[in-house]
């Protein structure tokens, strides 16, 4: 081979090409690539290599004009990209040299300038903070959107009592409005979780260049402040190399969707023939081909089933992280799928419950009637005796052997008589029936964070005021 043949070989084509002798094998190139998926991160690509050209432009590395035709073409690009009339092309492996190739492409000279005083390490670092950043902001809108509802639904139901379970056995009434508040609460806390994590993500490593920071004089912080970020990395090293801010978001993301799957599988227990206690709008289930009476809860079933997803994301950002030596190593190209999938199925999870609690039909009725089986007020019996003077283990006692005579005559501790009672203890009266009342005993939970219907009112105002519902 001459050596005319040599520099006309497809090396050239590449942007590291350069030292190579031979074009990468097409294979490697498509087992290499990763614009199929990095694409989405066009925005905040061309973000942040619009604040890096200004800043070399500030810094004097890029003149005034340059600066301008290049911010220009990578607004012409985004426009582009938006109608839909970008051509990724895969030999030019990811999003970020697809956006410059089309930028010099575009501009010509000025182009092949952006990339001083960076590298692609940073770059993609810098991509996916801001990424994320921006799918943060839209999470936390769309929880508060589902704790609103449930803030709705406890002030609607308040009043409704259901039965309420340890180890899904009937424990104690409690108020539907109560339950509600809790699912609130678990939520309440998965969004502070998200923006805690954001004071991490929300640090900017570009200056860190490939792995070392680089000999041009740039303004770090002048570019942070442009995009938005708290503050510059104070390690190239760590900057280009950890993803434990995708990790930390991961493992909020997966607490959210082990939460929402408690949520789901309490939805689809309820919703079956056996409780009865919600139906769900049928726009959100689905039949059965072959049996004409199902109505099956597929959108919480569904959610219950993503779950899995998520967590399996962390696992993967895990194992992906461990045993990296310092600094980028192309392991972290697969932190991008991983981390897609997930913020798309919780996207996905929080817009199906947010739209579905407002819808949520409750069956008010066999709420109660649940309630009034498994003596659900035994403890309020017991509680009662411990007033009129009876240490509180004797009391447990003594109830224990009126719920035996209830289990074996098949009626519950209010359907008794004042004789029947009396015989446990001669201490029982007539204002007996006043406590083991359903409403008499969700009633006498009166205290802060208990499920007493004042109480569920009260945390249901305080969270009005607080989120601004
Ligand atoms: N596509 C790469 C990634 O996702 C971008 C960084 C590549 N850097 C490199 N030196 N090969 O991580």
């Amino acid at each position: 081979m001459s050596l005319a043949d040599d520099l006309t070989n497809d090396t050239t084509k590449e942007m590291w090409g350069g030292r190579f002798t031979e074009p990468v094998d097409e294979f490697v190139k498509a087992f290499t690539a990763s614009v199929t998926f990095d694409a989405r991160m066009y925005r905040q690509d061309i973000a942040g290599s619009k604040a890096h050209a200004r800043m070399l432009a500030k810094v004097g590395v890029l003149t005034a004009e340059e600066c301008e035709r290049i911010v220009k073409g990578l607004d012409d690009i985004l426009f582009d990209i938006e109608r839909g009339d970008f051509a990724w092309s895969v030999d030019l492996e990811d999003v970020h040299m697809n956006i410059e190739a089309r930028l010099t492409e575009r501009i010509g000279e000025a182009g092949k300038k952006l990339h001083t005083g960076r590298s692609r390490n940073d770059q993609v670092a810098t991509d996916m903070r801001l990424y994320l950043r921006d799918e943060i902001d839209g999470l936390t809108g769309q929880i508060r959107a589902v704790q609103k509802a449930l803030v709705e639904l406890a002030e609607r139901e308040a009043d409704t009592i259901l039965p309420g379970f340890t180890h899904l056995q009937v424990a104690q009434p409690i108020s539907f409005g109560h339950h509600m508040l809790a699912w609130f609460e678990m939520l309440d806390r998965d969004h502070d979780r998200l923006l805690d994590c954001r004071k991490r993500v929300n640090v900017m490593p570009l200056g860190s260049a490939a792995l070392a920071g680089t000999s041009y004089p740039l303004d770090r912080a002048y570019t942070a402040e442009l995009l938005g970020f708290e503050r510059p990395s104070r390690n190239s090293l760590d900057a280009v190399s950890d993803r434990d801010f995708i990790i930390e978001f991961l493992s909020a993301a997966s607490l959210i969707m082990v939460h929402l799957s408690r949520m789901a599988e309490e939805l689809i227990l309820w919703s079956s023939a056996q409780f009865g206690f919600v139906d769900l709008p049928d726009r959100f289930c689905t039949g059965s081909s072959i049996m004409p009476q199902k109505k099956n809860p597929d959108v919480p079933e569904l959610v219950r089933g993503k779950s899995g997803r998520v967590v399996g994301a962390l696992v993967s950002l895990l194992m992906l992280m461990k045993s990296q030596p310092l600094a980028y190593n192309k392991d972290n190209q697969e932190d991008k799928e991983p981390l897609f999938d997930a913020v798309d199925t919780l996207k996905g999870s929080l817009r199906a419950f947010a739209d579905m609690l407002p819808h949520l039909i409750v069956d008010r009725a066999r709420m109660r009637a649940a309630a009034l089986r498994g003596f659900s007020t035994a403890t309020d019996l017991a509680d009662y005796l411990v007033r009129k003077g009876l240490p509180f283990r004797d009391a447990h006692e003594v109830v224990g052997k009126a719920v035996r005579f209830g289990v074996e005559t098949g009626r519950d501790l209010s359907e008794m008589s004042l004789d029947e009672l009396q015989r446990f203890d001669a201490r029982i009266e007539a204002d007996v029936f006043e406590v083991l009342t359903l409403e008499g005993s969700v009633a006498a939970r009166d205290i802060e964070g208990g499920t007493a219907p004042n109480q569920v009112r009260r945390q249901v105002a305080a969270a009005r005021a607080r989120l601004g519902f």
